[in-house]
């Protein structure tokens, strides 16, 4: 499984670079306005730092003006991906973006249906949001087994980026359902390292290791 880093913030996306676990990044209006940055500016440092794919939104609610922002958005570097909000004019949008060979993430995915549009037009990706989903009392891991399921049976060589990711629990279960990648924020991927019973297991080692420093310079002296 593919993880991406859902965020804009270039500090924490060198971080898990030099880890070596990412392997792209999602933005997203909201994520790029905490950023004091200028848009463009940032997904280009963005693709410097990250030498896989990015997506950076369009803002247009017209198919025209989506294809515009698509058009230019793509002209600042070759792992552009455009995220596209998952509405009528954005499918329209999305089958000229594919026709032309733009890879495209369409966002903002609640149900399979939707997924099976975005699929059926050649969407590069799809972003079903599963903590939003949960948030209002509905189980968002479940549509991710459905459209895994999907997927499969019609050979769609879309990929599913599992979004909206609250807790190391959801990227498990992304796993375990054969979701092609999950885009993880910063504070959540930072959890998957640790464990308890590792942090004990290294004191412990590290106690033990001491004892027998002293023992081979008692043995020495
Ligand atoms: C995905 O591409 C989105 O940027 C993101 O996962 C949205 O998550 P949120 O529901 O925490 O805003």
């Amino acid at each position: 499984m593919k993880i991406f880093l859902d965020t804009a913030n270039i500090e924490e996306i060198k971080k898990a670079v030099e880890w070596g676990i990412i392997d792209g990044v999602t933005t997203n209006p909201t994520l790029v306005s905490k950023e004091n940055a200028i848009f463009e500016e940032r997904i280009v440092e963005i693709c410097d730092c990250v030498k896989g794919p990015v997506s950076a939104e369009v803002v247009s609610m017209d198919s025209e003006g989506m294809i515009k922002e698509a058009k230019e958005l793509v002209k600042l570097n070759e792992h552009i991906v455009i995220k596209i909000p998952m509405t009528q004019e954005g499918i329209k949008a999305l089958k000229v973006l594919s026709s032309l060979g733009i890879k495209t993430n369409v966002t903002l995915i609640f149900n399979p249906l939707q997924a099976i549009l975005a699929a059926k037009c050649g969407a590069t990706y799809v972003s079903p949001f599963i903590g939003r989903l949960d948030d209002i009392g509905h189980d968002g891991m479940e549509i991710i087994e459905q459209i895994t399921q999907i997927f499969y049976n019609y050979n769609y060589t879309t990929e599913i980026i599992v979004a909206s990711v609250r807790h190391p629990e959801h990227i498990l279960q992304s796993a375990l359902h054969g979701a092609d990648i999950v885009t993880v924020p910063f504070p959540i991927l930072q959890k998957l390292f640790s464990h308890p019973l590792t942090e004990k297991g290294i004191e412990s080692f590290n106690k033990d290791w001491e004892k027998y420093k002293n023992y081979l310079e008692s043995k020495n002296s």
